[in-house]
């Protein structure tokens, strides 16, 4: 069977210190798709657009996972970590009770490009110890299902284990390439009781019956619409290449504010207080 996937086109925004990015999870199309707050791409080979980078910047409340497709950042946080993200690395914060953190660029010309997920925490996580992971290009298994590559950065596919496993969040975060005719059926089960998103990277691919063109996010499942049966990508002349991320929602109220994402208005208060006050660290 078929239906047809919820399309939703990124706005472009200016984040950080200056940085160009395209954001589809956390814009008025897509407040969140629980549990994930807010998704956005960077992929620019004009050095104006990234230069800028993330300097010193709070988070609480939720964890955040960069992926880098190309390019050099090094992140340094509050925790005293300094991590070298390099292309086709990736990097896990839980921020918890708070992190403060920077990610700059270091390159000065080339492309740079890559996502930012945010993931939200249930709230009896959302003020425990704050933790920091970095994925090395060399530690995400590369699985073979038919004529598909897939990088397994998070969660299990067929029985394969990604680079990490988060029992907070259930993150499943798969990079998938396709060939020209190439195909793909997701395992059964892959989807079931979780929220799920794909996003193309390059080239067209048809996803159960709908055309996702690049820079697109296409909505799978959210907490009240489960796919229905098997979900199938597939390509047709041209190559493709695209994430799949899925989670198990939360279900709990979100408050947010800015780079704090609390339960309720009083504790988003108090991460402001307590940010202002030197409490984070
Ligand atoms: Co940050």
């Amino acid at each position: 069977m078929t239906s047809s996937l919820r399309l939703i086109q990124a706005s472009r925004l200016s984040e950080g210190a200056g940085v160009t990015v395209h954001r589809t999870i956390g814009t008025p199309a897509l407040r969140t798709l629980d549990p994930f707050l807010m998704l956005d791409h960077f992929n620019s080979n004009r050095a104006d657009d990234y230069i800028a980078g993330f300097p010193d910047h709070p988070h609480r409340g939720f964890v955040t996972f960069t992926y880098l497709l190309e390019g050099h950042m090094l992140h340094r946080d509050s925790m005293g970590h300094e991590g070298d993200l390099v292309t086709g690395g990736a990097q896990w914060m839980k921020a918890a009770r708070g992190v403060i953190h920077s990610e700059m660029p270091q390159q000065t010309e080339g492309r740079m490009s890559g996502f930012q997920l945010w993931i939200n925490l249930p709230a009896r996580e959302k003020l425990s110890d704050p933790e920091y992971r970095e994925i090395l290009p060399e530690q995400i298994p590369r699985l073979r299902e038919g004529n598909a590559e897939i990088r397994l950065l998070a969660g299990s596919w067929a029985g394969h284990e990604g680079a990490l496993t988060d029992p907070l969040t259930h993150l499943l975060y798969a990079d998938i390439t396709l060939p020209p005719q190439g195909a793909l059926t997701l395992p059964e089960g892959l989807l079931a009781g979780r929220s799920a998103f794909l996003y193309g990277i390059e080239g067209t691919f048809r996803a159960s019956g709908t055309e996702v063109p690049p820079e697109t996010l296409a909505v799978v499942a959210t907490p009240h619409s489960p796919f229905p049966g098997d979900l199938r990508l597939s390509t047709e002349s041209a190559p493709s290449r695209l994430i799949l991320v899925t989670g198990r929602p939360i279900g709990e109220p979100v408050a947010a504010y800015g780079p704090f994402v609390m339960n309720t208005r009083e504790e988003i208060e108090r991460a402001i207080d307590d940010y202002r006050n030197n409490r984070f660290v």
